[in-house]
Parts: C-alpha cells; sequence; structure tokens
C-alpha cells in the first residue's frame, strides 16, 4: 500500500501536465497516515507549503493542528492532501485545466488510503469532491453546507463527506474558529 503512495509521490514530484511546474519550488504531494479513517482535502499549496514540500505547515495549518488537537485527534492519524499539489502563483484561485490535469493524483491517494471520511476544506475542493461522489445537485454555498454529513456509497464502502470551511478563514476572522471547532466535534465520534 505504501509503495503505491510512494509511486504517487515520485510521479508529483516530476509532473509537468500544468503549468504551475514551472512556478511551484516543490510540489506538495500530501501526509499522514496511509490507513486514515479520515482524510482532509485542502485547496493548494500556499507559500509555506511551496517552500517546505508539506501540506497545511502555514498559519492555515496552525489552525488545523488546533482543530484536531480540539478533538484530540493528532495529525499523525490523519491524511492531508490537497485538490492541486503545486502552488498557483501569488495563492490565485486552480483553474479548470489545473484541477484536471492534478485531480487524478488526489483521485488515487483516495483509492490506496480509502478513507471513511472526507473532508473537503474550501469550496474548490468541496466542489470537486461533491461532484465526484454524485452530490452535484446538492452542492450550495460552503457557508449553507459546512458540517454537513454526506452519506455516499463507493465501490466498495460507504464514505461520508463532510464540508468544511478552510481553516485559513480563522486566520483573518477570529469568529471562524468557533465554528470550526463546532463543526470539527462532528468528526469526533467518527474517529
Ligand atoms: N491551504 C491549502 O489549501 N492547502 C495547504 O496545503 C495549505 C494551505
Amino acid at each position: 500500500m505504501e509503495e503505491d503512495l510512494e509511486d504517487i509521490r515520485k510521479e508529483v514530484l516530476n509532473c509537468r501536465k500544468c503549468g504551475l511546474c514551472n512556478t511551484r519550488t516543490n510540489p506538495v504531494v500530501g501526509e499522514g497516515n496511509p490507513k486514515a479513517k479520515i482524510m482532509f482535502v485542502g485547496e493548494a499549496p500556499g507559500f509555506n507549503e511551496d517552500r517546505m514540500g508539506r501540506p497545511f505547515c502555514g498559519a492555515a495549518g496552525r489552525v488545523l493542528d488546533e482543530l484536531l488537537e480540539s478533538i484530540g485527534i493528532k495529525r499523525g492519524d490523519v491524511y492531508i492532501s490537497n485538490l492541486l499539489k503545486c502552488r498557483p502563483p501569488g495563492n490565485r484561485d486552480p483553474q479548470k485545466e489545473e484541477i484536471s490535469a492534478c485531480s487524478p493524483f488526489l483521485e488515487r491517494q483516495i483509492e490506496i488510503i480509502k478513507p471513511k471520511i472526507i473532508c473537503p476544506l474550501g469550496r474548490y475542493s468541496m466542489r470537486f469532491l461533491m461532484e465526484k461522489y454524485g452530490l452535484k445537485d446538492k452542492i450550495e454555498p460552503i457557508s449553507r453546507i459546512h458540517g454537513k454529513v454526506f452519506e455516499v456509497n463507493n465501490l466498495f464502502q460507504k464514505i461520508k463527506i463532510i464540508p468544511l470551511y478552510h481553516p485559513a478563514v480563522a486566520t483573518y476572522n477570529i469568529n471562524m474558529k468557533e465554528v470550526l471547532k463546532r463543526d470539527f466535534r462532528v468528526l469526533e465520534k467518527f474517529r
């Protein structure tokens, strides 16, 4: 199993499928427990992630760590990935062609890890995952569906999709920390 994740890592490190390979410093493949029950899917690496090659290692990552800690989950218990593996210049929004080029890596990570719960963090990963799991008609603004549990049937198992606000929102609006904490409590019972 870990060998397969290693295959993905090698491919991502050498990937030139979209223009982001020209501006990235390091691709950010993802990290965590290969047998995680819970997988978080962010949008794309930011400045710090691009420098370090690790997901959520800047300000948003500190919020994510705090949220996990608040429900007694360690970072090493979960798997953390992103929809895009390379940083869009200036942290601009992901483009359609970039999502098409990069999302197969995420899909393969999901296939290998087989999480029971997938939490998209932010609207692009929410849209991608809800469309992938047949929830297109349930898509609403994240402000309306954050923390809701959507159960879907994957080929071999039931999966829960739980869209969450991106932790970065708490870095510019402190009140959002409480909203995020409340939503994270939904995960407590699935540990
Ligand atoms: N924001 C993301 O969406 N992903 C990261 O890895 C870091 C910040």
